[in-house]
């Protein structure tokens, strides 16, 4: 956004400068005049969409200039920045359509969410209202990471979606690694400990970006961080990830703890993921009766079968009467693929494309959007050069 800066102040003009330009898209502060009288005097050219004013210094006698500049620059945005704003200057400011007021010294959370405001008015950037997705593990090495980090990153490359995965793993979380060879700078941890600065930039400057609209944030490195990270903290998160991201994709891990708690909590979808074994299946029971007691609704909670073979002794059915729940999805075993994709740290997706397992996930993407299976078959077939539906993943078995 190209914006105009009326302030005699070099320090915060320095200061705005700085944060505009470390947002996405950035604040430019094209030009700037030292006061009102300066800008009604010189005016730009070309009217700027943003205007930033600081009012600190203004003297009684220029508040009619304020409503002037509004009409000098009807288009623009404004943002009035003050250390002391006097009534008779806020309601001049008010009547003239300015809605953003900022208290000087600048608090710079406040700056950039008047500028998401700003943003989404001027139809820059629209808010969101994303889904949030848990996976969690039955057991150990069910797949559930594999599962979480493909997922998200099939449903940014087929589902042209804008999706953050959120390892929350409390201690070893690996799920960056499986999609990327880049190690992330900031983790959930950092991000709890700076909670103060939590934002839609904010959020995005933290995390490994794997694909323009694929972004993973790395779970805490050092388990002693962990004491810093509380449920409130989860909750601002996934406010501002749902606000900016269309699908928030959590890897919860095995352990529920008070954090991963809060986060399940507010999960519009869980996705318990198991295998079809005694093993999974009593593990699973034990999960889903924790749902029950915490008041989960039962159709919040979905099933996945991972690497499902057809033909063993166990049904889908047996275990869907085991566990009371239904299965939503089964994804096919598929040893060599899904190591390749793990050992390399590229998503399944891009790396053998048309493999049963990325196939799967293909489909699993059609379920969750609910796309058209014409509209998106079109697409999956340009993907994967296939004239028809045969081969895709083994459904579930009714
Ligand atoms: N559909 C599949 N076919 C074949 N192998 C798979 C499949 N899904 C996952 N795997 C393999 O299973 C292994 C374990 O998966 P993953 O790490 O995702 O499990 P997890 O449930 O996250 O385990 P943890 O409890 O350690 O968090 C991975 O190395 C992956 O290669
Ligand atoms: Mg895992």
């Amino acid at each position: 956004m190209k914006a105009l800066m009326i302030s005699k102040d070099a320090l915060l003009h320095a200061e705005v400068a700085a944060q505009g330009s470390a947002r996405l898209p950035a604040v430019q502060l094209v030009a700037s005049r030292q006061g009102l009288r300066d800008a009604a005097d010189r005016l730009l050219p070309e009217a700027p969409e943003l205007v930033i004013f600081d009012a600190s210094d203004i003297e009684p006698g220029e508040w009619e200039l304020v409503e002037r500049l509004a009409r000098q620059y009807p288009d623009a945005k404004f943002m009035l920045l003050a250390r002391e704003a006097h009534q008779e200057l806020l309601i001049r400011a008010m009547r003239a359509g300015m809605r953003e007021v900022l208290q000087l010294p600048l608090v710079h959370r406040a700056f950039h969410e008047a500028m998401d405001r700003i943003e989404i008015e001027a139809g820059i950037t629209r808010m969101r209202d994303g889904k949030v997705l848990a996976f969690i593990a039955c057991k150990g090495g069910s797949g559930a990471t594999f599962l979480a980090t493909n997922f998200g990153y099939a449903l940014a490359a087929l589902g042209e979606k804008k999706v953050l995965l959120i390892d929350l793993h409390g201690q070893f979380g690996d799920a960056t690694l499986y999609v990327s060879d880049q190690k992330p700078t900031m983790t959930l941890s950092d991000i709890c400990g700076q909670i103060n600065r939590m934002d839609g930039a904010f959020l995005e400057s933290c995390l490994v970006h794997v694909a323009p609209n694929f972004g993973v944030l790395a779970a805490a490195d050092d388990p002693s961080h962990a004491v810093d990270m509380k449920p409130e903290h989860m909750d601002t998160i996934l406010r501002v990830a749902r606000q900016h991201y269309d699908f928030v994709v959590l890897d919860v891990g095995r352990q529920i703890d008070a954090l991963s708690l809060r986060a399940l909590d507010s999960a519009d979808t869980i996705y318990p993921v198991l295998q079809l074994a005694l093993p999974d299946i009593r593990d699973g029971r034990r999960l889903l009766d924790i749902f029950r007691s915490l008041g989960y609704p039962i159709d919040r909670t979905r099933l996945i079968v991972n690497r499902y073979e057809k033909g063993g002794k166990l049904r889908l059915a047996d275990l869907e009467h085991a566990l009371g729940a239904d299965v939503v999805h089964t994804v096919p075993n598929d040893y060599l693929s899904a190591t390749d994709s793990v050992n390399q740290g590229i998503p399944v997706l891009q790396l053998s494309r048309s493999s049963p397992v990325a196939r799967s996930l293909a489909d699993l993407v059609e379920l969750v959007t609910e796309r058209r299976v014409s509209e998106t078959k079109g697409l999956f077939d340009r993907l994967f050069g296939r004239s028809d539906s045969a081969g895709t993943a083994a459904g579930a078995e009714s």
